[in-house]
């Protein structure tokens, strides 16, 4: 499997970085999760232009233009043995001569990128998930996509941990995303999701899947989405770039809606395939 690390393509199982990068002493760094089909990154100039806005966000310069970044994805994709994958990249602050947080002038960033197979998520898609709810307790700028994950990871677990898909986070009693996700929610025939805001990642398969409703005529409502409407929703569903759109049946053990995948998820999934189909019929610009 090959992976990328600053300038040289490698075996994965080769790529080495210093202890003293500032990544892995202090997550310091961005991030982009890319889904890949037939060997062509799906929506990928919205993930280049979402990890622009993290590296904004956190004061570190782009390394590279988007040429560059094609053409590394690029390389990776095409020396990958699967054709659906999952691309992961990921910018660090580089590594210093020393530990200290402030930032060190001028240090090369760490660029690292590599691709797993894409899981297949057919069962899920079709029967759908169960998730918990619990406290939203991360910082204050979700928006931005960066590495340091470790309130994600023990939400996340928390979810495996009571054999559930995800965990969906309430701050203050009001829904801002899941773990590893986005939520969305179904009531009276209108797609209601949260706020984009600080509270939350803008995900590019829930703008898509927001864009492909207003494109159909579905009514759609950004706004707060009190925990006690999740309760009484008629659908729940889970979006993110490797899973696409997923009907949640049951929250917290009760089940949502009918406690089945409901009509307008099933209309959703049949616009979501159709789009996909549509772009890789069309050769797509922006994707590599
Ligand atoms: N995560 N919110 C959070 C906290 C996420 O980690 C993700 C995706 C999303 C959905 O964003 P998108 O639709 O752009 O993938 C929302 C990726 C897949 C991950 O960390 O593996």
């Amino acid at each position: 499997m090959t992976a990328y690390l600053n300038g040289q393509f490698m075996p994965l199982d080769e790529a080495r970085i210093s202890p003293l990068d500032r990544g892995f002493l202090f997550g310091d760094g961005a991030y982009e999760v890319i889904p890949v089909y037939a060997r062509r990154a799906f929506r990928l100039e919205q993930h280049l232009a979402r990890l622009q806005r993290t590296l904004d966000g956190i004061a570190l310069a782009n390394p590279h233009t988007l040429a560059e970044w094609c053409e590394r994805l690029q390389r990776v994709i095409s020396e990958s043995e699967f054709a659906d994958q999952s691309l992961y990249l990921q910018v660090t602050r580089g590594a210093d001569s020393k530990r200290d947080q402030s930032f060190p002038r001028a240090l090369p960033p760490t660029v690292f990128i590599f691709a797993t197979a894409l899981p297949s998520l057919a069962a899920q898609r079709e029967n759908g998930v169960a998730v918990l709810s619990a406290v939203d307790n991360r910082w204050l700028r979700c928006n931005l996509k960066t590495v340091s994950l470790l309130p994600n990871v023990l939400l996340r677990q928390q979810a495996i941990d009571a054999g559930c898909a995800e965990t969906i986070l309430l701050r203050d009693g009001i829904l801002s995303e899941g773990a590893t996700s986005n939520i969305l929610m179904v009531k009276d025939g209108a797609l209601l999701a949260p706020l984009r805001d600080q509270r939350m990642l803008s995900g590019v398969t829930c703008d898509l899947v927001l864009e492909l409703a207003a494109a159909h005529g579905m009514p759609c409502q950004l706004r707060d989405i009190a925990d006690a409407e999740l309760r009484v929703a008629d659908e729940l569903w889970l979006t993110s770039s490797t899973r696409e759109v997923l009907p949640i049946t049951r929250l917290d053990g009760q089940p949502v809606g009918s406690g089945k995948p409901g009509p307008a998820v099933r209309q959703m999934q049949a616009w979501y395939t159709a789009f996909r189909q549509q772009l890789a019929g069309q050769g797509n610009a922006g994707d590599v």
